[in-house]
Protein backbone atom coordinates (compact mmCIF):
# COMPACT_ATOMS: atom_id res chain seq x y z
CA UNK A 1 0.00 0.00 0.00
CA UNK A 2 2.91 2.24 0.76
CA UNK A 3 4.51 1.72 -2.16
CA UNK A 4 1.36 2.46 -4.22
CA UNK A 5 1.72 6.21 -4.04
CA UNK A 6 4.71 7.75 -4.16
CA UNK A 7 5.52 10.12 -1.38
CA UNK A 8 5.68 13.79 -3.48
CA UNK A 9 2.05 12.95 -3.78
CA UNK A 10 1.41 11.45 0.06
CA UNK A 11 2.51 13.98 2.09
CA UNK A 12 0.64 17.05 0.34
CA UNK A 13 -2.46 15.24 0.11
CA UNK A 14 -1.77 14.11 4.45
CA UNK A 15 -1.07 17.93 5.03
CA UNK A 16 -4.40 19.12 2.94
CA UNK A 17 -6.09 17.03 4.55
CA UNK A 18 -4.91 18.31 7.86
CA UNK A 19 -4.88 21.28 7.25
CA UNK A 20 -8.78 21.40 5.88
CA UNK A 21 -9.73 19.71 9.46
CA UNK A 22 -7.85 22.35 11.06
CA UNK A 23 -10.10 24.86 9.19
CA UNK A 24 -13.10 23.48 9.37
CA UNK A 25 -12.78 22.87 13.11
CA UNK A 26 -11.43 26.87 13.74
CA UNK A 27 -14.00 29.41 13.76
CA UNK A 28 -11.79 32.28 11.75
CA UNK A 29 -14.58 34.45 10.79
CA UNK A 30 -14.34 35.30 6.51
CA UNK A 31 -10.13 34.86 7.09
CA UNK A 32 -8.38 31.29 6.92
CA UNK A 33 -7.37 30.39 10.33
CA UNK A 34 -4.15 29.81 9.82
CA UNK A 35 -3.85 33.62 9.03
CA UNK A 36 -5.86 34.98 11.93
CA UNK A 37 -4.09 32.64 14.19
CA UNK A 38 -0.10 32.58 13.69
CA UNK A 39 -0.20 29.43 16.47
CA UNK A 40 -2.67 27.27 13.63
CA UNK A 41 0.36 28.64 11.17
CA UNK A 42 2.83 27.16 13.68
CA UNK A 43 0.91 23.78 14.14
CA UNK A 44 0.29 23.30 10.04
CA UNK A 45 4.18 23.58 9.72
CA UNK A 46 4.97 21.79 12.36
CA UNK A 47 2.87 18.92 10.88
CA UNK A 48 4.42 19.17 7.17
CA UNK A 49 7.74 19.07 9.25
CA UNK A 50 7.07 16.01 10.95
CA UNK A 51 5.35 14.43 7.87
CA UNK A 52 8.42 15.04 6.01
CA UNK A 53 10.53 14.12 8.98
CA UNK A 54 8.04 10.42 8.89
CA UNK A 55 8.84 10.26 5.49
CA UNK A 56 12.67 10.62 5.89
CA UNK A 57 13.37 8.74 8.68
CA UNK A 58 11.27 5.65 7.08
CA UNK A 59 12.92 5.74 3.75
CA UNK A 60 15.83 5.41 5.81
CA UNK A 61 15.40 2.45 7.40
CA UNK A 62 14.66 1.00 4.46
CA UNK A 63 17.67 1.70 3.07
CA UNK A 64 19.09 0.08 6.22
CA UNK A 65 17.17 -2.93 5.83
CA UNK A 66 18.36 -2.85 1.86
CA UNK A 67 21.92 -2.59 2.91
CA UNK A 68 21.86 -5.73 5.05
CA UNK A 69 20.19 -7.97 2.35
CA UNK A 70 21.98 -10.47 0.03
CA UNK A 71 21.97 -9.50 -3.99
CA UNK A 72 19.27 -12.00 -4.68
CA UNK A 73 17.18 -10.39 -2.55
CA UNK A 74 17.97 -6.54 -3.28
CA UNK A 75 17.12 -7.33 -6.57
CA UNK A 76 13.58 -8.77 -6.00
CA UNK A 77 12.79 -6.36 -3.50
CA UNK A 78 13.81 -3.77 -5.97
CA UNK A 79 11.31 -5.62 -8.80
CA UNK A 80 8.52 -5.36 -6.17
CA UNK A 81 8.87 -1.77 -5.73
CA UNK A 82 9.62 -0.83 -8.99
CA UNK A 83 6.24 -3.03 -10.05
CA UNK A 84 4.34 -1.58 -6.84
CA UNK A 85 4.48 2.02 -7.75
CA UNK A 86 4.00 2.28 -11.44
CA UNK A 87 0.24 2.33 -10.84
CA UNK A 88 -0.34 -0.75 -13.19
CA UNK A 89 -3.73 -0.01 -13.80
CA UNK A 90 -2.98 3.16 -15.17
CA UNK A 91 -0.36 2.23 -17.51
CA UNK A 92 -2.41 -0.88 -18.52
CA UNK A 93 -4.97 1.44 -19.53
CA UNK A 94 -3.05 4.08 -21.49
CA UNK A 95 -1.17 1.09 -23.56
CA UNK A 96 -4.64 -0.22 -24.41
CA UNK A 97 -6.13 3.32 -25.38
CA UNK A 98 -3.12 3.81 -27.33
CA UNK A 99 -3.23 0.45 -29.59
CA UNK A 100 0.13 0.42 -30.53
CA UNK A 101 1.86 -2.75 -31.15
CA UNK A 102 5.15 -3.24 -29.49
CA UNK A 103 8.36 -3.05 -31.39
CA UNK A 104 8.63 -7.03 -31.30
CA UNK A 105 6.02 -7.49 -32.84
CA UNK A 106 5.96 -5.10 -35.43
CA UNK A 107 7.10 -7.41 -38.14
CA UNK A 108 2.60 -9.03 -37.94
CA UNK A 109 1.88 -5.41 -39.06
CA UNK A 110 4.68 -3.98 -41.82
CA UNK A 111 3.46 -3.07 -45.18
CA UNK A 112 5.48 -4.74 -47.88
CA UNK A 113 6.97 -1.64 -49.70
CA UNK A 114 10.08 -0.26 -48.98
CA UNK A 115 11.04 3.25 -49.93
CA UNK A 116 15.32 3.68 -50.00
CA UNK A 117 14.56 1.49 -46.93
CA UNK A 118 11.75 3.37 -45.40
CA UNK A 119 9.15 0.67 -44.13
CA UNK A 120 5.56 1.93 -43.22
CA UNK A 121 3.18 0.58 -40.72
CA UNK A 122 -0.08 -0.80 -40.75
CA UNK A 123 -1.23 0.40 -37.53
CA UNK A 124 -4.56 0.88 -36.29
CA UNK A 125 -6.01 3.79 -35.37
CA UNK A 126 -5.25 4.75 -31.61
CA UNK A 127 -8.84 3.36 -30.11
CA UNK A 128 -8.63 6.78 -27.75
CA UNK A 129 -9.39 8.75 -31.38
CA UNK A 130 -11.57 6.04 -32.57
CA UNK A 131 -13.81 6.14 -29.39
CA UNK A 132 -13.89 9.86 -29.66
CA UNK A 133 -14.77 9.86 -33.20
CA UNK A 134 -18.16 7.47 -32.62
CA UNK A 135 -18.75 9.65 -29.40
CA UNK A 136 -18.83 12.76 -31.42
CA UNK A 137 -20.97 11.09 -34.19
CA UNK A 138 -23.55 9.99 -31.73
CA UNK A 139 -23.11 13.21 -30.25
CA UNK A 140 -23.95 15.01 -33.67
CA UNK A 141 -26.77 12.44 -34.10
CA UNK A 142 -28.66 13.55 -31.40
CA UNK A 143 -27.46 17.52 -31.83
CA UNK A 144 -29.30 17.19 -34.77
CA UNK A 145 -32.69 15.66 -33.68
CA UNK A 146 -32.96 17.60 -30.57
CA UNK A 147 -32.14 21.30 -32.35
CA UNK A 148 -32.91 20.83 -35.97
CA UNK A 149 -35.71 17.97 -36.29
CA UNK A 150 -37.61 19.24 -33.05
CA UNK A 151 -36.55 22.42 -32.66
CA UNK A 152 -35.52 22.41 -29.67
CA UNK A 153 -34.39 25.74 -27.91
CA UNK A 154 -32.19 28.10 -29.30
CA UNK A 155 -29.37 29.57 -27.42
CA UNK A 156 -31.03 32.87 -27.35
CA UNK A 157 -34.41 30.97 -26.08
CA UNK A 158 -32.57 29.31 -23.12
CA UNK A 159 -31.17 32.66 -22.49
CA UNK A 160 -34.02 34.48 -22.36
CA UNK A 161 -35.88 31.54 -20.43
CA UNK A 162 -33.24 31.87 -17.60
CA UNK A 163 -33.35 35.49 -17.56
CA UNK A 164 -36.32 34.91 -16.34
CA UNK A 165 -36.12 32.86 -14.00
CA UNK A 166 -33.80 34.65 -12.50
CA UNK A 167 -36.02 38.10 -12.37
CA UNK A 168 -38.81 35.27 -10.59
CA UNK A 169 -36.15 34.43 -8.46
CA UNK A 170 -34.71 38.25 -7.55
CA UNK A 171 -38.92 39.26 -6.71
CA UNK A 172 -39.08 36.30 -4.77
CA UNK A 173 -35.91 37.01 -2.43
CA UNK A 174 -36.80 40.72 -2.06
CA UNK A 175 -40.26 39.28 -0.76
CA UNK A 176 -37.98 37.19 1.82
CA UNK A 177 -35.89 39.60 2.13
CA UNK A 178 -38.26 43.28 3.20
CA UNK A 179 -35.20 45.11 4.91
CA UNK A 180 -34.04 45.38 1.37
CA UNK A 181 -36.33 48.25 0.83
CA UNK A 182 -35.32 51.82 -0.25
CA UNK A 183 -37.35 54.71 -1.27
CA UNK A 184 -37.99 53.28 -4.70
CA UNK A 185 -38.84 49.98 -3.96
CA UNK A 186 -40.97 50.73 -0.55
CA UNK A 187 -44.80 49.55 -0.89
CA UNK A 188 -47.20 50.41 1.42
CA UNK A 189 -47.19 46.71 4.22
CA UNK A 190 -50.10 45.54 5.31
CA UNK A 191 -49.62 42.76 7.15
CA UNK A 192 -50.22 43.15 11.08
CA UNK A 193 -47.21 42.11 11.88
CA UNK A 194 -45.41 45.15 10.28
CA UNK A 195 -48.22 47.59 11.20
CA UNK A 196 -48.04 46.48 14.90
CA UNK A 197 -44.02 46.64 14.83
CA UNK A 198 -45.06 50.24 12.70
CA UNK A 199 -47.29 50.98 15.80
CA UNK A 200 -44.38 50.41 18.21
CA UNK A 201 -41.91 52.60 16.44
CA UNK A 202 -44.16 55.52 15.94
CA UNK A 203 -45.29 55.43 19.78
CA UNK A 204 -41.51 55.41 20.81
CA UNK A 205 -40.77 57.66 18.19
CA UNK A 206 -43.24 60.05 17.07
CA UNK A 207 -45.84 60.98 19.27
CA UNK A 208 -43.92 63.80 21.10
CA UNK A 209 -45.10 65.73 18.02
CA UNK A 210 -47.28 63.78 15.90
CA UNK A 211 -49.92 62.80 19.36
CA UNK A 212 -50.48 58.92 19.27
CA UNK A 213 -53.22 59.51 17.31
CA UNK A 214 -51.66 61.02 14.55
CA UNK A 215 -53.21 64.61 15.37
CA UNK A 216 -50.66 66.50 15.26
CA UNK A 217 -48.56 69.02 17.86
CA UNK A 218 -45.34 70.36 16.71
CA UNK A 219 -45.44 67.96 13.58
CA UNK A 220 -48.36 68.24 11.35
CA UNK A 221 -51.66 66.42 11.49
CA UNK A 222 -51.12 62.56 9.60
CA UNK A 223 -54.71 62.00 9.86
CA UNK A 224 -56.03 64.46 7.20
CA UNK A 225 -55.30 64.38 3.34
CA UNK A 226 -53.43 67.22 3.32
CA UNK A 227 -49.89 66.64 3.31
CA UNK A 228 -46.32 69.33 3.06
CA UNK A 229 -43.68 67.05 1.88
CA UNK A 230 -46.14 64.25 -0.29
CA UNK A 231 -48.61 61.80 1.37
CA UNK A 232 -47.61 58.37 -1.03
CA UNK A 233 -45.53 55.80 0.32
CA UNK A 234 -42.49 56.66 -1.20
CA UNK A 235 -42.59 60.35 -0.06
CA UNK A 236 -43.76 59.39 3.47
CA UNK A 237 -40.52 57.26 3.38
CA UNK A 238 -38.53 59.59 1.72
CA UNK A 239 -39.67 62.11 4.97
CA UNK A 240 -39.09 60.24 7.35
CA UNK A 241 -35.80 58.86 6.38
CA UNK A 242 -34.15 62.33 4.83
CA UNK A 243 -36.23 64.77 6.97
CA UNK A 244 -38.63 67.08 6.68
CA UNK A 245 -37.47 70.71 5.23
CA UNK A 246 -34.76 72.47 7.48
CA UNK A 247 -35.76 74.13 10.52
CA UNK A 248 -38.98 72.52 11.22
CA UNK A 249 -38.31 70.00 13.72
CA UNK A 250 -38.98 66.70 11.52
CA UNK A 251 -35.34 64.81 11.79
CA UNK A 252 -34.28 62.49 9.37
CA UNK A 253 -34.40 58.84 10.72
CA UNK A 254 -32.49 56.91 8.42
CA UNK A 255 -29.40 57.02 11.30
CA UNK A 256 -31.59 55.53 14.24
CA UNK A 257 -34.46 53.77 11.66
CA UNK A 258 -33.86 50.44 9.71
CA UNK A 259 -35.61 50.74 6.24
CA UNK A 260 -37.60 47.92 6.66
CA UNK A 261 -38.65 50.13 10.19
CA UNK A 262 -39.35 53.25 8.16
CA UNK A 263 -41.02 51.51 5.77
CA UNK A 264 -43.45 49.80 8.60
CA UNK A 265 -43.73 52.96 10.41
CA UNK A 266 -44.54 55.13 6.83
CA UNK A 267 -46.89 52.16 6.30
CA UNK A 268 -48.62 52.95 9.76
CA UNK A 269 -48.89 56.11 9.31
CA UNK A 270 -51.14 55.96 6.16
CA UNK A 271 -53.45 53.69 8.15
CA UNK A 272 -54.20 57.58 10.17
CA UNK A 273 -56.23 58.91 7.03
CA UNK A 274 -59.34 59.17 7.80
CA UNK A 275 -59.15 58.54 11.36
CA UNK A 276 -60.49 60.96 13.69
CA UNK A 277 -58.12 62.33 15.97
CA UNK A 278 -58.68 63.74 19.54
CA UNK A 279 -57.33 67.19 18.88
CA UNK A 280 -56.64 67.04 15.37
CA UNK A 281 -54.23 70.48 14.02
CA UNK A 282 -55.22 72.29 11.03
CA UNK A 283 -54.53 70.69 8.03
CA UNK A 284 -51.08 71.69 6.31
CA UNK A 285 -50.04 71.63 2.65
CA UNK A 286 -51.55 70.43 -0.03
CA UNK A 287 -54.49 67.77 -0.77
CA UNK A 288 -53.04 64.31 -2.01
CA UNK A 289 -55.17 61.84 -3.36
CA UNK A 290 -53.57 58.21 -2.70
CA UNK A 291 -55.09 55.57 -4.30
CA UNK A 292 -53.01 53.06 -3.08
CA UNK A 293 -54.42 53.49 0.53
CA UNK A 294 -57.86 54.20 1.98
CA UNK A 295 -57.35 58.37 1.38
CA UNK A 296 -60.30 58.33 -0.83
CA UNK A 297 -62.75 57.53 2.45
CA UNK A 298 -60.51 60.94 4.10
CA UNK A 299 -61.74 62.92 0.62
CA UNK A 300 -65.70 61.83 1.76
CA UNK A 301 -64.37 63.30 5.06
CA UNK A 302 -63.74 66.78 4.32
CA UNK A 303 -65.85 67.94 1.22
CA UNK A 304 -67.22 64.97 -1.47
CA UNK A 305 -67.01 67.37 -4.34
CA UNK A 306 -63.48 68.18 -3.53
CA UNK A 307 -61.68 65.91 -5.14
CA UNK A 308 -60.22 66.54 -8.80
CA UNK A 309 -60.91 70.20 -8.25
CA UNK A 310 -58.75 70.74 -5.26
CA UNK A 311 -56.31 68.39 -6.95
CA UNK A 312 -55.71 70.83 -9.62
CA UNK A 313 -55.92 73.88 -8.10
CA UNK A 314 -52.84 72.50 -5.67
CA UNK A 315 -50.88 71.46 -8.63
CA UNK A 316 -51.56 75.32 -10.13
CA UNK A 317 -50.81 77.08 -7.35
CA UNK A 318 -47.22 77.86 -7.52
CA UNK A 319 -46.94 78.94 -10.64
C1 LIG B 1 -39.38 66.65 17.09
C2 LIG B 1 -40.72 66.51 16.59
C3 LIG B 1 -40.98 65.41 15.59
C4 LIG B 1 -40.78 64.08 15.74
C5 LIG B 1 -40.18 63.32 16.94
C6 LIG B 1 -41.24 63.45 14.54
N1 LIG B 1 -41.71 64.38 13.66
FE1 LIG B 1 -42.53 64.03 11.86
N2 LIG B 1 -42.68 66.02 11.55
C7 LIG B 1 -42.33 67.01 12.44
C8 LIG B 1 -42.44 68.28 11.79
C9 LIG B 1 -42.16 69.61 12.44
C10 LIG B 1 -42.87 68.02 10.48
C11 LIG B 1 -43.11 69.04 9.39
C12 LIG B 1 -41.83 69.06 8.54
C13 LIG B 1 -41.89 70.13 7.48
O1 LIG B 1 -42.78 70.94 7.50
O2 LIG B 1 -40.97 70.06 6.62
C14 LIG B 1 -43.01 66.59 10.37
C15 LIG B 1 -43.43 65.97 9.22
C16 LIG B 1 -43.69 64.62 9.15
C17 LIG B 1 -44.30 63.99 8.03
C18 LIG B 1 -44.74 64.66 6.77
C19 LIG B 1 -46.08 65.26 6.94
C20 LIG B 1 -46.53 66.02 5.72
O3 LIG B 1 -47.51 66.70 5.85
O4 LIG B 1 -45.88 65.87 4.67
C21 LIG B 1 -44.38 62.66 8.32
C22 LIG B 1 -44.97 61.57 7.45
C23 LIG B 1 -43.81 62.48 9.62
N3 LIG B 1 -43.40 63.68 10.11
C24 LIG B 1 -43.71 61.27 10.24
C25 LIG B 1 -42.97 61.11 11.40
C26 LIG B 1 -42.62 59.82 11.94
C27 LIG B 1 -43.00 58.48 11.33
C28 LIG B 1 -41.91 60.06 13.07
C29 LIG B 1 -41.27 59.05 13.97
C30 LIG B 1 -40.31 58.17 13.38
C31 LIG B 1 -41.82 61.48 13.24
N4 LIG B 1 -42.46 62.08 12.20
C32 LIG B 1 -41.22 62.08 14.30
C33 LIG B 1 -41.92 66.82 13.73
C34 LIG B 1 -41.56 65.59 14.28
Amino acid sequence: MRNLIPSWIRVPILFFIVAGIVEFFVDSGNQPAFIKYPAVLMFLLLVLFILIAIEGIVGSLENVMFQKLDPEAQARFLADKEKATEFPWLKKTYLKLLGSKPIEQEGEIILDHNYDGIKELDNDLPPWWKYAFIISIIFAAIYLLRYEVFSGPSQIEEFDTELAEAKIAIEAYKKTAKGLVDVNTVTVLTETADLTAGKTIFETNCVACHMADGGGGIGPNLTDNHWILGGDIKSIFHTVSEGGRAGKGMIAWKAQLKPLEIAQVASYVLTFQGTTPANPKAPEGDIIINETTEAAEAVTDTTETASPELKDESVSEPE
